[in-house]
């Protein structure tokens, strides 16, 4: 096993490539890079640690088939980028890592790959402290701990918390009580009308709150099995066909609970609702789409600090998993989610922009410190 480490990156003028893109682009700043490459199994890994100023970066592992390496640099730059905003806006003492294994899992994925991935991550002593992303499960974590004492997202028979979607639902849950709050002036959805797109394993959660709290519920999934399941636990929540049908429904609140990229050109002139509140990762499909939606005077709820109780469970597994601390962390999603507004109000610009600032504002006076 070799280890390439590029420390603290600078722009060149000559340089090609990703590198390159990474040096000239505003997404740059991070700390380490390193390369990963184990022959005997196969293993191709960039671990990514864009920040360890309020603690060891923590992210997951993505598993998947890039159609390039440079690509997998890229999403690992951007992805651990992503994660210094969403520990240091979920209050945890953790920066922002993530890694990517380069290939298709169905066919790459052994036991000796994830061991030798295992002692990659090892070999950063702590630095970095992995979880699962698309393309890794529970079960592959296990199998990572045995080499890397720096795992999380394990299962519970080996100290692990298990399946994070509960407490990421919670927490979505309470951005949207506080987007309600902002939006009608109390902290409930009784009497609203929610629609939620994808109600896989964060979505059932979502809908389940929302009902318990009186709220009026309308979904959408690709699988007939989701809306089912749904239906027969609640049967008072209705079902349209499709997420263009859903928009365009009668709704105060649109919470994407899919695939990214939910808010875009076509969908945001479309919505009916006047809150966006979410769990689904990367929901503005490019840049301006915040502005976009501010102009409709439509709230939204920046998707990386509602959805964060996923990272408040895993972070919690490195000092003995207690559901009920890592719940009582998740409660405070509500707070930030209403000083993100604030921040936003007082700054003049759209909560995306809010949480950005503060997110950065906390990293900075880490570093300082
Ligand atoms: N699971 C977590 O703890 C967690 C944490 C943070 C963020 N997220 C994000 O939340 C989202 C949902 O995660 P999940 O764990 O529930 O995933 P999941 O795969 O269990 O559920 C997603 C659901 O969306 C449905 N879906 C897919 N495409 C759709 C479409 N075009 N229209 C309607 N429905 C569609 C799927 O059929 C599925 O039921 C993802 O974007 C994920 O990245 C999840």
């Amino acid at each position: 096993m070799g280890v390439t480490t590029v420390t603290d990156v600078r722009p060149t003028d000559d340089a090609d490539g990703v590198l390159n893109t990474l040096f000239r682009s505003d997404q740059g700043g991070h700390e380490q890079v390193v390369l990963c490459q184990d022959r005997a199994t196969g293993l191709k890994a960039v671990i990514a640690l864009h920040s360890t100023a309020l603690g060891p970066a923590l992210g997951g592992t993505r598993f998947h088939a890039y159609a390039s390496d440079e690509e997998a640099v890229l999403d690992a730059l951007n992805l651990s980028r992503g994660m210094s905003y969403k520990n240091a806006l979920a209050g945890l003492d953790h920066g922002g890592g993530k890694a990517v294994i380069i290939g298709d899992p169905e066919q790459l994925k052994t036991e000796e790959l994830l061991l030798a991935y295992g002692r990659f991550v090892a070999s950063l002593g702590g630095r970095y402290v992995t979880a699962c992303d698309v393309g890794t499960y529970v079960a592959d974590m296990d199998v990572v701990a045995r080499e890397c004492r720096w795992t999380t997202g394990r299962s519970p028979e080996n100290g692990g918390a298990g399946d994070s979607s509960v407490l990421t639902a919670f927490g979505v849950f309470q951005g949207m009580r506080a987007s309600a709050q902002a939006a009608w002036g109390a902290p409930t959805l009784r009497g609203r009308r929610v629609g939620v797109a994808g109600v896989g394993k964060v979505g059932h959660h979502l809908v389940a709150h929302l009902v318990e709290d009186g709220a009026e519920v309308v979904v959408t999934d690709v699988r007939a099995e989701s809306v089912d399941r749904i239906r027969s636990k609640f049967p008072q929540v209705t079902a349209v066909a499709d997420t263009d049908s859903l928009i365009r429904a009668d709704l105060d609140v649109y919470a994407p609970c899919a695939l990214g990229g939910a808010l875009n050109d076509d969908t945001v002139p479309a919505l009916t609702a006047k809150v966006v509140c979410g769990a689904a990762n990367n929901q503005l499909a490019h840049p301006g789409v915040e502005k976009d939606l501010a102009d409709r005077g439509i709230l939204y709820a920046p998707d990386y600090v509602v959805n964060a109780g996923g990272v408040i469970q895993v972070a919690d597994e490195l000092h003995g998993f207690d559901f009920d601390r890592a719940k009582a962390k998740a409660t405070k999603i509500f707070d930030t989610t209403v000083a993100i507004f604030e921040r936003a109000a007082k700054d003049g610009v759209p909560p995306a922009v809010a949480a950005d600032r503060l997110a950065e504002q906390r990293i900075a006076e880490a570093r300082q410190a």
